[in-house]
């Protein structure tokens, strides 16, 4: 791929430009932020990295400069604030909101067939947006969430079971949120079930701490993760350049599936070069459904929300 465009120059941005550039995935990572200096900064570092981590994909960093990301193949929006004391909800929504739609309506103008991947939070919300914004097929817009919850997910269980967390299988469904539903149905060590490893009580204590990782994080280090979701939208990315087929969960709007419309919402997809290829329906039991309904119920209140402020022109 000749381009990819990483917006947002923050911890999460960087660290996913930092990645895509040392898999050599593309000839340039175009890094862009608002602040003056930052994504250039930054960029000019990752790329002093190359000799050293072996990759030739320039990296350039930019200030606002839109015309500078013409004809990226991948738009990674990472753009937009964390929660702040005295913020509420709404107006957080508003405000990251408010970023996403104008960073997509102007990074289309220059890459009008791109794929786009959000991360911004709250995050099936902001892919709802960038959707609703790019008035692209839904299978070109989706978002970042289940690769770094299984991946938090996965590392509980190998730390419990003191195995590779290389051996082990999982899904996991649902927004991005504390309503998301691990499935251990669906996990395997090197094709064991982890059922047979695991009893019910250390499962639902590590199903509980992957519900709240995001927030077990920020209350360690005052600010969220970057590490974990700048590699797992890298993988994301790799996937997509590669036309490799792997099945993620990724937040992708439903038209139907698994009984439910017009939604964002974290479910298996056959991620490929056209984006998601198809989205896997599994056969949910009652309890599972119920769990994917609750969460559904959340998000969709979130996007009734952003509908109301009108903030995407028609
Ligand atoms: P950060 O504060 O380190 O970086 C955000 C960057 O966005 C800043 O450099 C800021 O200058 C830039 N920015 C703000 N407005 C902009 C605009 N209009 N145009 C271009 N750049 C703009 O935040 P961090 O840690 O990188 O997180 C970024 C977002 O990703 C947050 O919304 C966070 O909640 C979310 N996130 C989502 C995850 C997921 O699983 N989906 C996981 C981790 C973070
Ligand atoms: C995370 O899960 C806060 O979405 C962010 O780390």
């Amino acid at each position: 791929m000749r381009k990819i465009t990483v917006i947002g120059a923050g911890n999460v941005g960087a660290t996913c430009a930092n990645m895509i550039a040392q898999k050599d995935l593309c000839r340039e990572v175009v890094l862009l932020d608002i602040k003056e200096g930052v994504a250039e900064g930054k960029a000019l570092d990752i790329w002093q990295t190359s000799s050293i981590n072996h990759f030739n994909t320039r990296v350039t960093g930019v200030t606002n400069d839109y015309l500078k990301t013409k004809g990226s193949g991948i738009i990674v929006i990472t753009s937009g604030m964390p929660r702040k004391p005295g913020m509420s909800r709404d107006d957080l929504i508003k405000m990251n909101a408010s970023i996403v739609i104008n960073a997509v309506e102007k990074v289309i103008r220059y890459s009008p067939e791109a794929i786009i991947i959000v991360v911004t939070n709250p995050l099936d919300v902001m892919t709802y947006a960038a959707y609703k914004t790019a008035r692209k097929d839904s299978r070109k817009v989706f978002g970042m969430a289940g690769i770094l919850d299984t991946g938090r997910y996965k590392a509980f269980i190998a730390d419990a079971l003191h195995v590779s967390p290389k051996d082990i299988h999982s899904m996991l469904l649902g927004g991005h949120g504390d309503a998301m539903v691990p499935l251990p149905r669906y996990t395997s060590i090197s094709g064991i079930p982890v059922t047979e490893l695991l009893n019910k009580e250390e499962i639902d204590k590590i199903v509980e701490r992957t519900r709240k990782g995001g927030g077990e994080l920020v209350n360690l280090m005052g600010t969220s993760a970057w590490y974990a979701p700048g590699a797992a939208a890298a993988q994301m990315v790799e996937t997509i350049v590669d036309d490799q087929h792997r099945i993620f969960p990724v937040s992708a709007l439903l038209k139907g599936e698994y009984g439910m419309k017009d939604v964002y919402i974290g479910v298996p997809v056959v991620l490929g070069a056209g984006g998601i290829e198809e989205i896997i329906e599994l056969k949910l039991n009652k309890e599972e459904m119920k769990l994917l309904q609750n969460s559904a119920n959340e998000v969709k209140a979130t996007m009734n929300l952003l509908d109301e402020m009108d903030l995407i022109a028609d």
